[in-house]
């Protein structure tokens, strides 16, 4: 989405580590495996939604975070290397949906050990935060505050992550992101779009209007934007490693922005102080966790387990889906109107989700045969994933949940490697521009991860706050083996309608018949267990009658995610897909056009 072209070639952002690559997570590396000097330039990418070849491939919503993972590639790095420096970048080029101080989820294929891997980065609740916490907060006010400040994952999450499956150190994999961060890149209408709308919060802090306000406005579309602070502390990460943030100094000036955010003199914004301690921070870790698995159609899908409710919930609405006779628009809204309502129910960071049993046949079949001809009433009532299953009573209807709007903040970005290893990766600071915070000369954003928690008060609710919890989230990277081999990834921002959107798009692809680029760019509808189905324009032009007619009730949403995938087709060929025009159209690129 931003349009700046290096004034060095990307090879050179990593000239000088001279660093002989090893791969140790999959085969045996090709022969060259030294970085290129920079006179080893290759041309310039043209920002596409769609990109076939060889060798590799990466999807993401920025041309300059698809290059940064390309060039990575290229340069004998692998696909969880490519990844942390496009996420790195994004921080820097996406720095409203994408940073440091954020959190992720990470699906990864390992192609030696034919495994499916997770990582789970998300942010936690200070040891302080307690179930009423954020109780009789106005949303809005939540969302700008030191309060809503989740501990960071995003640093913890990149070490292990290269730790584990890389064959870069962070101070490598920082060295693309900081030449974007100190070169500048060109600021673009969405990046300008997203400043202003951010204008009025961003103005009552004084380190947040410094470095996006300079003079007091947004920058102006087609300047040149440069983060020399980010650039510093990224080098500075890469020098000290991820403790100068989990209980160093700049963990003390995360801590001193939470307690105290800095301000503007003369504003009247409530801004409430956060609980975060640096205990908080020293004790974050982040996580490897089994993925979800479900089976659909003879493909194999892994999900994000909780702390997300991604895995489980895309999960449940395929095993009902699978269930039915017949799949169509009426169907997929249908299966994801019953999984949310169980998602609200069960799926929380909590010791006792019914995991095995929200993905198991059983409570799928009984779910699925509430689906008739007509939709039913929202909220629809959770079933009761108890092992026991029998043929389905007619469900009685639940309290009203609340239908929040979801906007297109957040990013998913996806790569995979000569090897065949594979990253579906999801980052988020919540809100486009997380709490609105920049850490004073740190150069970047405070998230807002916090108020994804359920507010309550919320008796038994699974998702309210608690001492070093992690709320929930929607966040669904997703990996599709068939016989044991990728066939598919893919993943979107969008809040709760992430979820919806790769449903939507699995739907699209396997049972609609679609190409995975016309699955990325069909019009989109989202149903999460509410009254309304939020639906693009071209859904309710294209389906709007049928499904009225059935008993459902269309609302325009203008704009439903920003997805990013990779199909691998057949001989060795990759597709790498982005959106053709959602929030200003993604990029996809493959290492080689030929074999
Ligand atoms: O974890 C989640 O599901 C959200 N915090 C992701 C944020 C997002 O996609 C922004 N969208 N509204």
């Amino acid at each position: 989405m931003i349009n700046r072209r290096f004034a060095t070639p990307l090879a050179g952002i990593l000239v000088g580590s001279s660093l002989l690559l090893v791969q140790p997570a999959a085969a045996a590396p090709q022969a060259s495996q030294v970085w290129p000097q920079a006179s080893q330039m290759w041309p310039r990418a043209e920002k596409k939604p769609v990109a076939e070849g060889y060798g590799g491939a990466v999807s993401t919503v920025d041309l300059d975070a698809s290059e940064v993972a390309l060039g990575v590639l290229r340069e004998g790095g692998n696909a969880m290397d490519a990844a942390v420096a496009a996420a790195a970048t994004l921080g820097v080029t996406e720095p409203y949906s994408a940073g440091l101080a954020g959190g992720g989820f990470v699906v990864y294929y390992d192609a030696r050990r034919k495994k499916i891997h997770t990582i789970d980065g998300r942010e936690t609740a200070p040891k302080a935060m307690g179930p009423a916490s954020l109780e009789g907060i106005p949303f809005e006010e939540a969302v700008t505050s030191g309060l809503s400040a989740g501990v960071p994952g995003s640093v913890a999450q990149w070490e292990l992550a290269l730790r584990r499956f890389g064959t870069l150190s962070l101070r490598q994999a920082l060295k693309p992101a900081i030449e974007v961060a100190s070169k500048g890149f060109k600021v673009d209408q969405t990046f300008y779009d997203q400043t202003a709308a951010n204008a009025a919060r961003f103005k009552d802090f004084t380190s947040t209007a410094k470095l996006y306000l300079p003079g007091g406005a947004p920058p102006p579309v087609g300047s040149t934007f440069r983060n020399p602070e980010l650039a510093d502390t990224y080098r500075r990460l890469g020098r000290q490693g991820g403790e100068w943030l989990y209980g160093g100094s700049l963990g003390a000036e995360v801590v001193a922005t939470v307690k105290k955010p800095p301000v503007t003199p003369g504003s009247t914004r409530n801004v409430r102080p956060g609980l975060m301690e640096l205990p908080d921070l020293k004790a974050y870790r982040a996580l490897e966790r089994p993925p979800t698995k479900v089976t659909y159609k003879g493909m194999d899908v892994y999900g994000m387990a909780p702390p997300s409710s991604g895995g489980s919930t895309v999960g449940e609405a395929l095993n009902i889906l699978e269930a039915l006779p017949k799949v169509g628009e009426h169907e997929y809204l249908e299966a994801s109107r019953l999984s949310f309502a169980d998602r609200g129910k069960y799926v929380g960071d909590i010791p006792n989700v019914p995991l095995g049993e929200l993905l198991s046949d059983g409570f799928a079949k009984e779910r699925a045969c509430l689906i008739g001809e007509r939709a039913l009433t929202s909220p629809a009532a959770p079933g009761n994933p108890d092992g026991t299953y029998g043929p389905c009573a007619p469900a009685p209807s639940a309290e009203a949940a609340p239908s929040a709007p979801e906007g297109p903040e957040t990013t998913h970005l996806v790569v995979t490697d000569r090897w065949g290893n594979v990253v579906a990766y999801n980052i988020t600071i919540e809100s486009t521009g997380g709490n609105g915070i920049v850490v004073p000369g740190r150069g970047f954003l405070l998230n807002n991860e916090l108020t994804d928690f359920t507010f309550g008060p919320a008796p038994g609710d699974p998702n309210l706050p608690a001492p070093g919890k992690r709320p929930r989230s929607s966040m669904a990277p997703t990996i599709v083996l068939k016989d044991g081999r990728p066939l598919l990834a893919l993943g979107s921002p969008g809040g709760s309608t992430i979820i919806t959107t790769v449903l939507q798009i699995l739907v699209n692809r396997w049972d609609l018949g679609m190409s995975l680029p016309e699955a990325l760019a069909a019009p989109r509808a989202t149903q999460r267990n509410t009254a309304q189905t939020q639906a693009e324009q071209g859904f309710i032009d294209r389906y709007g009658a049928e499904l009225t007619a059935r008993g459902h009730s269309l609302v325009l949403n203008p704009e439903i995610g920003a997805a990013t995938a990779v199909e691998f087709l057949r001989h060795g060929k990759l597709q790498a897909v982005a959106e053709p025009t959602r929030r200003g159209g993604g990029s996809a690129l493959v290492v080689s056009g030929r074999r």
